[in-house]
């Protein structure tokens, strides 16, 4: 028994920032650290899914998965939407996919208390597990809004490019007015990851990055570069911590998953 979960959603409206990739890498440092963790992968796309070499969930009526849980059709114990991973250390169990989710906004919101079904869904994960990490879609839509409204914090990886900075200024609105109308207590910005970042670095993507830094309360986590391991590790479905030890991928994800650990204390 843990006294404290702590849930980090994964989120950026923008797509191919390294969202599934920060979920997956740093749930594996978590687990290698020991810890027990729950990945959900909140994404219609299922990338998370794959990338742990999981298969989706099961489809149809009756059937325990999370879009049926979500839209309130599924009322069994959330246990049954879990799939085990090993993992050296630690618990690396996952949420799956289901071809379903393609749905879930559109039935999402024609629903009561649409934003706080995760919420509700993720109660008993309360004390079970360390940590909880949510890979949100790549849109600002009522699966991210579940996504923040569940979580304790948010990491938003981001690039080094003048779209990312664009796009955290839809962002951080967004998650001003889940706090505002969703939520009892603010959301913890854990910060930025900035990843895919290409090397050497150019110029520009130097420049944006001094603008990350005066971004105030959102601190840089870590910097994970662009490299093949990444892609390597998710097609043999494992995370970059297992495949590739002593890569400074792994150790980059270990830094973040620090930040994780202390938040959660
Ligand atoms: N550091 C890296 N080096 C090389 N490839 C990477 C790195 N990080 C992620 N990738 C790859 O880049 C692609 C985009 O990353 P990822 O899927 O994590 O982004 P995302 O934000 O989750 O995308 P989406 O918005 O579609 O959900 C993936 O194919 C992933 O394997
Ligand atoms: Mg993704």
């Amino acid at each position: 028994m843990h006294a404290r979960t702590h849930i980090t959603a994964v989120t950026n409206q923008k797509g191919g920032v390294g969202k599934t990739a920060t979920a997956l890498n740093v749930a594996g440092a978590l687990a290698e650290a020991g810890q027990n963790v729950l990945l959900i992968d909140l994404d219609p796309q299922g990338h998370l899914t794959d990338g742990l070499g999981i298969e989706q969930a099961p489809a149809g009526e009756n059937t325990a998965n999370l879009y049926r849980a979500l839209v309130g059709e599924f009322t069994g114990s959330l246990a049954d939407l879990i799939a085990p991973h090993s993992a050296p250390a630690g618990r690396l169990d996952l949420v799956p996919n289901t071809i379903e989710m393609f749905m879930a906004v559109r039935e999402l919101d024609k629903q009561r208390a649409r934003e706080q079904r995760l919420a509700r869904l993720l109660s008993p994960v309360r004390g079970v597990y360390d940590h909880v990490l949510i890979d949100a879609p790549p849109s600002l839509d009522i699966l991210t809004d579940n996504a923040l409204a569940a979580a304790d914090g948010v990491l938003i990886p981001v690039q080094a490019e003048d779209s990312s900075l664009k796009a955290l200024r839809l962002l951080l609105p967004q998650i001003a007015s889940v706090d505002a109308d969703l939520r009892d207590k603010p959301l913890q910005l854990h910060g930025l990851i900035v990843s895919l970042l290409r090397r050497p670095a150019t110029k520009l993507a130097e420049s944006v990055i001094a603008e990350f830094e005066q971004l105030e309360g959102l601190p840089i986590l870590g910097t994970v570069p662009l490299g093949v391991i990444v892609g390597e590790a998710w097609r043999s479905g494992r995370t970059v911590v297992d495949y590739a030890p002593d890569s400074e991928h792994a150790q980059a994800y270990r830094t973040i998953a620090k930040v994780l650990t202390e938040a959660g204390r």
